[in-house]
């Protein structure tokens, strides 16, 4: 594939500016997304691999950033080992927690073909995309997915049994992560296989534990990702939302790019973060609701950032929510897009 500002910033070489994309872009806030959800539920866009292509290419056209996310979720990967899962208007849910079942390891068994209508979408993606736009795929990274098999739906976003099963079986929870990973490992490579041009992997619930505990016990299963699709060739972006200082002890074998929150000003974790490893981040969504004046003002803080940084992918601390109006993202790309970055 010819170049792209995207590719370039992951690849190092110089771009006269950042390349935007966004989390959660391809729905909650396009207007075409949401005239598609009259018709199909999510679940239909998503299994589709005609529409899921259609949704990813969305926000490339109607938002012009400079790079597509695969139209999936994460929670893919419970349901190939075997999980059953809906959508509901108050978010994922399972008809069956693993926190109720007595033999979870018995119960799950993976089935990697029930991945691979995703891969037809990835082909559809490459078959229709215009020229020049980077395809991004993605995984959870294992302790997020963890969360949900455990929990079986959000509670509120702190999952207390998958926590507490971090303290209290060691051993069931290093199966069920193994478990985890190895699928997506599989997931992720194949993934690279058809094409995708970078990957990245969304630890959303990492600030639900402390940093030493996410060290000891998560990070080998990361890593064992991460490595796995740096093999096959293609750049890695790692996601620890709310790791906090544990950001400082990533390193570039862990991944290429580090996302960061909202939490920590971007100065900041540039400072803290490994001078070989890019970053990605971090505008609080939010800024969003407020109005075009405030915003402006905000994004104006980056441009000194920007102008010094030049492996700096420009995004948001976390994922679009709905509610925000089109019209502020929209915004946001044109004013990276336009703004003088003063890179030479
Ligand atoms: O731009 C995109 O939307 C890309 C595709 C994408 C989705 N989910 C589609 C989706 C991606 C990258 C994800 C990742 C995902 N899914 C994560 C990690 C990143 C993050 O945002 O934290 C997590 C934790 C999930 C699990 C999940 N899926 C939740 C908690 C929910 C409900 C709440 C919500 O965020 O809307 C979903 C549903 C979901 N996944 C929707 C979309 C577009 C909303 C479905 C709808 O249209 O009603």
């Amino acid at each position: 594939m010819a170049s792209s500002i995207f590719l370039d910033t992951l690849n190092g070489v110089k771009t006269d500016r950042p390349p935007v994309w966004f989390m959660r872009q391809a729905g909650r806030v396009l207007p075409t997304y949401l005239e598609l959800r009259k018709q199909h539920s999510f679940n239909e866009l998503m299994r589709s691999p005609k529409l899921a292509a259609q949704v990813t290419l969305l926000p490339v056209y109607d938002l012009g950033v400079d790079a597509a996310i695969l139209f999936s979720d994460i929670l893919v990967i419970p349901v190939a080992l075997g999980m059953h899962l809906e959508f509901t208007d108050s978010g994922p849910h399972f008809d069956k927690a693993l926190k109720d079942i007595k033999n979870p390891i018995g119960y799950l068994i993976p089935d990697a073909a029930k991945l691979e209508y995703i891969y037809k979408a990835i082909d559809d993606v490459q078959r229709t995309k215009p020229a020049n736009t980077p395809l991004i795929g993605f995984c959870g990274a294992p302790f997020t997915t963890l969360c949900y098999m455990v929990q079986g739906m959000s509670s509120n976003h702190t999952f207390p049994d998958a926590v507490a099963l971090l303290y209290k079986d060691k051993v069931l929870a290093n199966k069920l992560l193994n478990l985890i990973t190895e699928l997506s490992i599989e997931y992720a490579v194949n993934q690279v296989k058809h094409g995708i041009s970078a990957f990245q992997i969304f630890e959303t619930h990492a600030g639900l534990i402390p940093s030493e505990l996410y060290f000891e016990m998560i990070m080998p299963y990361v890593r064992r990702i991460s490595a796995a699709v740096m093999k096959a060739g293609c750049p890695v972006i790692f996601l620890p939302k709310g790791l906090g200082t544990g950001i400082s002890h990533i390193t570039p074998e862990d991944t290429n790019f580090l996302s960061i929150d909202w939490q920590t000003p971007i100065e900041e974790a540039r400072q803290m973060v490994h001078p070989e490893i890019g970053i990605q981040g971090n505008l609080d969504p939010r800024l969003l609701l407020a109005d075009k004046a405030t915003i402006l003002q905000t994004l104006e803080k980056y441009v000194a950032f920007g102008s010094k940084n030049q492996n700096w992918i420009f995004n948001l601390g976390h994922g679009f929510i709905a509610g925000i109006p089109f019209e502020n993202a929209k915004m946001v790309v044109d004013w990276v897009k336009q703004t003088n970055w003063r890179r030479n």
